[in-house]
């Protein structure tokens, strides 16, 4: 017996320690290349998860701030790039037509008004969570002229599969100019 436990606990072979490095080696490069992925996508290509943390009393947007009604919908700002803020509650976006202009850089900025939502532009990269108590920014720029759908893609409650918003990519030629530049305008403006 006692012979026995002793050839049990012999150290591997060399072949085994040779295979155990070589899925070392592979596994470490895997993890660099990962790495490696991730600096150059962020670094190079300017791919950002929407981090900025900004907060807010989702129980009182509708009574004073950014997101009260008046300030719903875009805005034009002297560059031509745009602003648009919008509240997420069940179970509809407000407002549920947004317009925006066409090649300029385009803000969303999504505040929810009770639990979390979620939005994505339907053809875009535009792909966002919204947690009640903070603001959701997202940067982008629409090319083409046109319509997308705007789903919420986080479950909400028993109205969430009716949850969505249109958002209309129109010539930037045809926002408000001069006063009116500062008023914000959905579809129906
Ligand atoms: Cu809002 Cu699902």
């Amino acid at each position: 017996m006692a012979e026995i436990s002793a050839t049990a606990k012999l150290p591997p072979s060399g072949d085994k320690h040779v295979a155990e490095r070589l899925w070392v080696i592979f596994v470490t490069g895997i993890i660099v290349l990962l790495v490696a992925v991730v600096v150059y996508t962020s670094v190079h290509l300017g791919f950002h998860p929407p981090s900025q943390v900004e907060t807010i009393d989702s129980t009182a947007l509708h009574t004073g701030g950014e997101f009260t009604e008046a300030n719903l919908g875009t805005v034009i700002a002297p560059d031509g790039s745009a602003v648009v803020r919008v509240v997420a509650q069940q179970y509809a976006f407000v407002p549920n037509c947004i317009v925006v202009p066409a090649g300029k850089p385009v803000t969303i900025r999504v505040a929810s008004a009770d639990v979390v939502h979620g939005f994505i532009v339907q053809g875009t990269n535009v792909n966002a969570m919204v947690v009640p108590g903070y603001i959701t920014t997202v940067h982008t720029t629409f090319q083409d002229p046109g319509e997308r759908l705007m789903p919420c893609h986080e479950f909400c409650g028993v109205g969430h599969q009716a949850m969505w918003a249109h958002v209309r990519i129109v010539e930037a030629s045809r926002f408000p100019t001069g006063a009116d530049k500062q008023k914000a305008v959905n579809c129906a403006s």
